[in-house]
């Protein structure tokens, strides 16, 4: 796209991706649309001739509701638009988007892809169908001056499905260096490897916590897509394979302030942001990873005000928050490290490696339930789960 360009948006983002796209692209020209994506049609009734894309998420972070691709991709079809999806949540062991409309699929591979939270990266996935000879994406059909002035839908021949992915290598990847590190690169290539075996693990681990969450006093309410009676289940049988994917949202009874207490009380769930990889969190997307977005915007994007500010009622409002459960949850040691007396470590690397070398010499040999070593002004606990496989 370029200054001038306007694309339709679903407004429940991931809060880097709103950003982007409400305070970073209008910067340069380009104007989003925000829509509510639980009903199709706003992606239509936003269309105008300046529209170059439309762009939803297969499985909003963090609110958890799916995606109706393919009404989506029809409404972009329709009106020779391509339809792009970040696809993180779903991963493509759960969701294959292209076969369900979608031109061009992102993901962040710093999360599931990845799956150990080494590296940060993403990619680009061009399903090579979409027809971009069209004079409403001039960069694809003008000719390219820094190119030797090739009008990249038109002057491919045989590769011409790859016009849209060639020219993202050439241009923004060459000239612009949006490119993954070698080490980045090589750490997903790892981490690929073992996505479909590790997205089971993750999916199953995630409904037993929303199964045990479901029926425990203190918890007001939980989403997860692949229970039966939650409101994205048919769509997450249609969509993931029936699968309920790694993410788990609930409510605690009792607002903020036990709300922090349960993330203060939390052994074996580290408070922390990445999602998707070997450790099981716990976080509250709206103090953290949606914080800069404003009341109304997080309210539009599905995120209540009680999910961050204390509301004093007689009921006690329940205060929300995310969990993902790691793929290792039930069978392998699990490492929580805290600067003493805070929640929100600030670790130097030489103690994270320390507790890393003491957890791979102590799993497996010490039948232990918690262990603690205190190293000056830090503690590195090691808890065993009891359901050791
Ligand atoms: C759906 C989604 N897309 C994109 C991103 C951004 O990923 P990265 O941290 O690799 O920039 C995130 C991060 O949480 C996300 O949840």
């Amino acid at each position: 796209m370029q200054a001038g360009d306007e694309f339709v948006s679903a407004n429940n983002l991931y809060g880097g991706s709103f950003t982007q796209f409400n305070d970073i692209l209008p910067q340069f020209g380009i104007t989003p649309r925000f829509v509510d994506p639980v009903d199709p049609n706003n992606f239509a009734a936003a269309i105008n001739d300046k529209t170059k894309a439309l762009f939803c998420e297969t499985v909003r972070n963090p609110g958890l509701e799916i995606s109706d691709l393919e009404a989506i991709a029809k409404i972009a079809h329709d009106h020779g638009l391509p339809l792009i999806v970040d696809s993180t949540f779903s991963t493509p062991a759960l969701q294959r988007p292209i076969e369900q409309g979608a031109d061009i699929v992102v993901h962040s591979l710093t999360k599931w892809m990845g799956g150990h939270g080494t590296g940060i990266g993403g990619i680009v996935v061009d399903s090579g169908t979409f027809d971009w000879k069209s004079k409403k994406v001039p960069l694809m059909n003008d000719p390219d001056s820094s190119y030797h002035g090739i009008r990249w839908a038109h002057d491919l021949g045989d590769l011409a499905p790859l016009a849209y992915i060639m020219r993202m290598r050439v241009i923004p990847l060459r000239n612009l260096g949006a490119c993954i590190s070698p080490d980045n690169a090589w750490m997903f290539l790892q981490g690929i490897e073992t996505l479909p075996l590790r997205m089971e693990r993750h999916c199953e681990n995630s409904r037993a916590v929303a199964t045990h969450l479901q029926s425990h006093s203190a918890v007001e309410w939980v989403r997860y897509p692949g229970l039966e009676g939650d409101s994205n289940y048919e769509k997450a049988q249609k969509y993931l394979g029936g699968k309920g994917g790694s993410m788990v949202i609930f409510g605690i009874k009792g607002g903020a302030a036990a709300g922090s207490r349960f993330i203060e009380a939390l052994q074996m769930f580290s408070h922390l942001a990445n999602v998707g990889d070997a450790k099981s969190l716990a976080i509250h997307p709206a103090t953290t990873t949606h914080s800069q977005m404003t009341e109304e915007q997080q309210a539009a994007s599905g995120i209540p005000p009680e999910m961050v500010y204390r509301r004093r009622s007689r009921s006690g409002p329940a205060d929300g928050a995310v969990v993902t459960s790691g793929w290792n949850l039930p069978c392998l040691t699990r490492l929580v490290i805290r600067r003493a007396g805070d929640v929100s470590p600030l670790i130097p690397t030489h103690v994270i490696v320390q507790a890393v070398r003491l957890r791979r010499v102590i799993a497996g040999r010490l039948p232990v339930l918690r262990w603690k070593v205190n190293r000056s002004r830090f503690s590195v606990r090691i808890a065993i789960p009891r359901f050791r496989r």
